[in-house]
Parts: structure tokens; sequence; C-alpha cells
């Protein structure tokens, strides 16, 4: 899309709960090891909310932290996404939900993209920006994932945590710096690898789902490890081809974190030194639409991201999803 108006993150926040549920933890609730956790998934500790906390809370603290950090208010922003498989309720949304806990007065809407959701939501603030419809996006990844996991079923429940992570895009005008170029790939035949399958139209909640636990996530892991590490790939070579850009040129790969393994292989096939890929997957487990925008926060605040580098984030979920996001910082 060409247009004169770039999309730049002009401010970052997150927010996880206070809550450390340790592999030593979980030890104790499932047949687990703490060994087993990190050496297959590099997960030391994750965060859990109380029970019952909607998405839209740990989204609005983050919000509210990206707002502060930006220098802006909630009355600036024109636009609210929020990318959750956890929402709140169906409808109303968890993004309207957002709006109201931050005071902002604008349209406000939720975006399913699972573990993709923050590049997928991050491209259409992008298109609304460059488009000249909104000068002010604020882009949400939010879980409550704990509310939707087998606490007894060992091969999920030591992958999950909770939290939330903002974005404050606004319009600029600074030639070759913000958003260069967002990348969107799915492939709905393979949804089932991956899925909370009940509480639909295609299994109503009632009570035979709740006893078949079809409210629950499933996954096939070593199928979705394989998926993951080729999307991946994929994804950030799609999203430096509009830029004519190379691996050699990126600075830091944010990618969202599932697993440390899959990063490493991503990073093995790339060619790409695993120094530059941030991680923090250790101390949070995997956050869904949170973990890439939670991961990117972190790397801009701690000072390894700097003005002028090039950053590419890149994610994949459930749908399946993929997506990349090419960002000059
Ligand atoms: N502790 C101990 N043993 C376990 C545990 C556990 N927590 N979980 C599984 N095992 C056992 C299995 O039962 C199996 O035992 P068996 O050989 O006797 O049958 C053995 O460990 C190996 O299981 P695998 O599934 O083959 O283990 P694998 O090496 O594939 O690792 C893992 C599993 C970590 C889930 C991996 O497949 C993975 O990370 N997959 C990708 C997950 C992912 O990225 N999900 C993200 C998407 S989430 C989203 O979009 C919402």
């Amino acid at each position: 899309m060409s247009s004169s108006y770039r999309a730049c993150i002009r401010g970052l926040g997150f927010y996880v709960p206070e809550k450390v549920l340790t592999n030593y933890d979980l030890e104790k609730m499932v047949d687990t090891t703490d060994e087993w956790i990190q050496t297959r998934t590099g997960i030391k500790e994750r965060r859990i909310a109380a029970k019952n906390t909607p998405a839209s809370e740990l989204g609005a603290h983050a919000a509210q932290a990206a707002l502060k950090d930006a220098g802006m208010s909630a009355a600036d922003i024109d636009l609210i996404l929020v990318a959750t498989i956890t929402p709140d309720m169906f409808f109303p949304s968890t993004a309207c939900s957002v709006q109201n806990r931050i005071g902002a007065k604008c349209g406000a809407f939720d975006l399913a993209a699972a573990c993709s959701g923050f590049p997928y939501a991050l491209s259409v603030a992008e298109a609304y920006i460059k488009a000249g419809l909104y000068k002010n996006v604020l882009v949400i990844g939010s879980e409550v994932l704990s509310g939707f996991i087998d606490w007894k079923d060992r091969s999920t429940c030591v992958l999950f945590g909770d939290g939330a992570g903002a974005a404050v895009v606004c319009r600029s005008e600074q030639e070759g710096h913000g958003i260069l170029a967002s990348y969107l790939g799915a492939d709905g035949s393979q949804g089932g690898i991956l899925q909370i399958p009940g509480g639909g139209s295609v299994h109503p909640p009632c009570p035979e789902s709740l006893e078949a636990g079809l409210h629950f996530l499933k996954m096939e892991g070593s199928e979705v490890f394989k998926v993951a590490v080729r999307t991946m790939e994929v994804a950030v070579r799609e999203v430096l081809k509009p830029e004519g850009l190379s691996l050699d040129d990126v600075d830091w790969l944010v990618p969202h974190q599932a697993n440390s393994r899959i990063l490493q292989a991503v990073a093995e096939r790339l060619k790409f030194p695993e120094e530059k890929v941030v991680t923090n997957v250790a101390r949070y487990g995997n956050m869904s639409s949170a973990s890439t925008v939670v991961a990117l926060t972190e790397a801009v605040h701690d000072g390894k991201i700097k003005k002028g580098d090039y950053v590419v984030l890149v994610a994949f979920g459930g749908g399946l999803t993929w997506a990349s996001t090419l960002i000059k910082w």
C-alpha cells in the first residue's frame, strides 16, 4: 500500500500477573519434572492470573503502560484492537471492555489469530494509518490462558502463562522509519492440531462438552512444532522481500515465545545468530498473542533494540496462522 503516511510504534507496555508458577510447583501438580520442562521447552516459570481475571484487565494495564511510554492519554486513541483467544466473553468484545477500563472514546474490536494475533493486529493498524483513516491505534495482545488449560494434562499445562502487552501505533511522516512491511499466512486445513474445540457453535457449552473437556486447549505438540519452524522461517524471509533486505540487515528477531527449541531451530534454518533472537520464554512461558509484544517491549526498554535497528517480529499459532512485521526502529 503506497501512501505518504507511515505507521510507527511510539509507546510499548506490558503487564503480567504477580503470581509465579515454577516448574517445581508443577512437579507437585502433574507427573513432570523441572528437567523435562526445561530441556523440552526452555521454560522455567510462568505468571498465572487470579481465578476469573478478565483478559481486558490485563490488557488495560498494558495499554496504560504503553500510553505512558508514548506520552499520550486514552483520549488521543482513535481505535483499539485486541488480539486474544481468551476473551472476557463471546460478546461484548474484550476491546470494548479495555476501552471502558482506560476511558477511551473510539472504535474497538477483537481479532482472533491465536499466537500470531499481535503481528496480525499490527498489520490492521498499519493499514488504517497508511490509508489515512486513523492517526493513533492501540494494539493489544492479552491472554488469560490459565482458565483454558487442563491442569491435569502434563503435555499442555506446563507450556502456557498469562500476560498482556500493548503498542501505541501512530501516524508518522518520517520516511524510511516505522513499520515497513507485514506478511500474513494461514492454513485452515490444519486447524485441528491446535484448538479449543468446545464452547462455540460446533460444540456449544453443555454438560457433555464440559465432561469431555472440550473447553480446554488441545494440541498435537510435535506436529505444531514442525509447522511452527517451517512457517516462521517462511514468514521471516517473506517480510524482508518488499524492502529488498537480507537476513544480514536484520538486527533483532523478536519471535513468538512458544518453546526455546523452536526458536533455536528457526535461527538455525535462517542461519541467523541466536544472540540476536529475543527470548523471554524461560520467565513467562507461552502467552499466545501477548508473547511477541511483551518480548518486543522488554527488548526496547532494556536498550537492546535501538533507534535505526531493523527488527523482525514473527509468530505462528492456531488457525493455523503465521505472521511477520518488518520495523525500522
Ligand atoms: N513432563 C514429562 N513428560 C511429558 C510431559 C511433561 N510435562 N509432557 C509430555 N511428556 C511425555 C509424553 O507423554 C511422551 O511420553 P511417551 O514417549 O512415553 O509417550 C514424551 O514426553 C515425549 O512427548 P512428545 O510430545 O514427543 O515431546 P516433544 O519433544 O514433542 O515435546 C512439546 C513436547 C514441548 C509440547 C513440543 O512438541 C512443542 O513445544 N510443541 C509445540 C508447542 C507449541 O509451540 N505450541 C504453541 C502454539 S499454542 C497457541 O497457538 C495457542
